[in-house]
């Protein structure tokens, strides 16, 4: 595999796309993996608010597989959901997408096939539509994380399910974290330098917690834009598909390690237990800017108000006037509600054991893979994650909500706490935008548009839905598993 390129695309310009085999070598395996265009991470394709481009896509790989613009008010019948918008694309076929991007902020893009192998194995690049640099201040460079995890064992990756998804309970942990495809990241900055990191979490299941001790951090944006307001934070949770902009100020010269951060379990033993792993390292030189060894050309130039701006938490006047539109109906009635939970058929004996006893006691969030065993057995064949309507009792495809363009519905989703087996999940709506209005009745002070959120377990989170893109979208669990054992609805919106 070869680095990711940037592909500055102007509007009606064309690009190939390509999914096809790489060779790459990984914590020392040597691996046959997937890549677009032969890159890891695919293609940064990078445009304006407002442009349209085509994209050419060409499946070289041994599935059927398609393309699946996240987060992208897209015309419906590009938006690669098979069965739903196209069919599945063959090997050896090409799909032709035209995609238009109407709102600034970070996206990505990946197969909406068989996830938890095609994805997993490598394909995956970001988006990023420029018209909101401004709202945000200054920065001195903008760096891509896309953060993954590979599951690997002394000969290579450990076996996927043929028929369907195996790791069907949590979802596939990796044991070898990667940010940008690769398992140690290094940047090179000078002391003073603001750094705007644009985060991505391509992970089948597992969400982050990031941290850069040492270096001062606000969060400014989420995957549809700027939030209302800039914050202070020590660190920033990512779950599956959600993007994160942070700024980052590294004040002195040293060195500053890119850390997740989080707390695993002991089932066995109801423990909890501290978990960190270095992701790589920020090299903070002296005052002036590093000739960098990466050339650093498509950087932008330092810019010395950078340092100073950073000191103020702004508001960004531009995501609250929009917001403002909304605000008269947050407190409207409940229109539809959403119950997850989770159904099981015949097990292997060690899951039913093991199962028994990971009920008994569970974290709201399930941040690492701690019961291998037990959930590598559990295939999507035996397993089945629900999304159930309580109004109607209808479930996953069979759930048949309508809405109308112009219509803002307020969906409360419950992540039922008294299941076999709890966990969180992040909820994604493919072609619409919301806004998480509150968490357990507390309400959220600082919105922002985003089109995926996570739920914990034992949580409740009222969304509010703006309904402007006509077609029939998928409402599904980001883990690449649950979406594999069924945890996917399909909503109609009239034009
Ligand atoms: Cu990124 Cu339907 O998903
Ligand atoms: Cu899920």
């Amino acid at each position: 595999a070869r680095p990711m390129r940037v592909e500055r695309l102007a509007n009606g310009q064309t690009l190939e796309l390509e999914a096809g085999f790489v060779r790459r070598s990984v914590a020392g395996r040597e691996l046959v993996m997937l890549a677009f265009n032969g890159q890891h991470p695919g293609p940064l394709l990078d445009v304006d608010r407002g442009a349209e481009i085509v994209v050419r896509f060409r499946n070289g790989i041994d599935q059927p597989t398609t393309i699946h613009w996240h987060g992208i008010r897209i015309e419906n019948r590009f938006d690669g959901a098979p069965g739903v918008t196209q069919a599945p694309i063959a090997p050896g076929d090409s799909f032709t997408y035209r995609i238009r991007f109407p709102d600034a902020g970070l996206y990505w893009y990946h197969p909406h096939v068989r996830e938890d192998v095609q994805q997993d194995m490598g394909l995956y690049g970001n988006m990023f539509v420029r018209g909101h640099e401004a709202d945000l201040g200054p920065v001195d460079r903008e760096e891509f994380l896309i953060l993954d995890d590979l599951l690997l064992d002394e000969s290579g990756a450990i076996q996927f399910g043929r028929e369907s998804a195996t790791h069907a309970l949590m979802g596939r942990f990796g044991n070898v974290l990667l940010v940008n495809g690769e398992p140690g990241y290094s940047l090179d900055v000078g002391a003073g330098e603001v750094v705007r990191f644009l985060i991505t979490n391509v992970s089948n299941t597992r969400t982050w917690n990031l941290s850069m001790p040492g270096a001062r951090t606000k969060v400014v944006g989420s995957d549809m834009g700027p939030l209302e307001h800039e914050e202070w934070v020590e660190s920033v949770v990512i779950a599956p598909a959600e993007r994160y902009l942070v700024h980052v100020r590294f004040d002195s010269a040293g060195a500053v390690p890119l850390l997740n951060r989080v707390q695993s379990i002991d089932h066995l033993n109801g423990a909890f237990l501290p978990r960190e792993d270095t992701l790589g390292v920020v090299t903070v030189g002296d005052d002036s800017r590093p000739a960098g060894p990466d050339g650093d050309a498509a950087d932008p130039p330092p810019d010395q108000s950078a340092g100073a701006a950073f000191d103020e938490l702004r508001e960004h006047p531009a995501t609250i006037v929009e917001i403002d539109r909304y605000r008269a109906f947050f407190d409207r009635p409940i229109d539809r509600r959403l119950i997850l939970g989770i159904r099981t058929g015949e097990m292997p004996p060690i899951v039913r054991t093991m199962m028994r006893i990971d009920s008994v006691f569970f974290p709201a969030v399930e941040w690492d893979g701690t019961m291998p065993m037990m959930n590598w057995a559990a295939t999507a064949g035996q397993v089945e994650w629900i999304l159930r309507d309580p109004d109607t009792g209808l479930e996953n495809m069979d759930i048949d909500w309508r809405f109308s363009v112009g219509e803002v519905v307020k969906i409360r989703v419950q992540n039922d706490r008294n299941v076999v087996h709890g966990m969180q999940h992040p909820i994604h709506i493919h072609g619409q935008r919301f806004l998480v209005l509150s968490r357990n009745g507390v309400p959220e002070e600082n919105l922002g548009w985003k089109d995926t959120f996570l739920l914990p377990a034992g949580q409740t989170a009222d969304i509010l839905l703006e309904i402007t893109n006509p077609g029939r979208w998928m409402l599904h669990c980001h883990i690449a598993e649950h979406i594999e054992a069924g945890m996917h609805a399909v909503f109609e919106v009239e034009e």
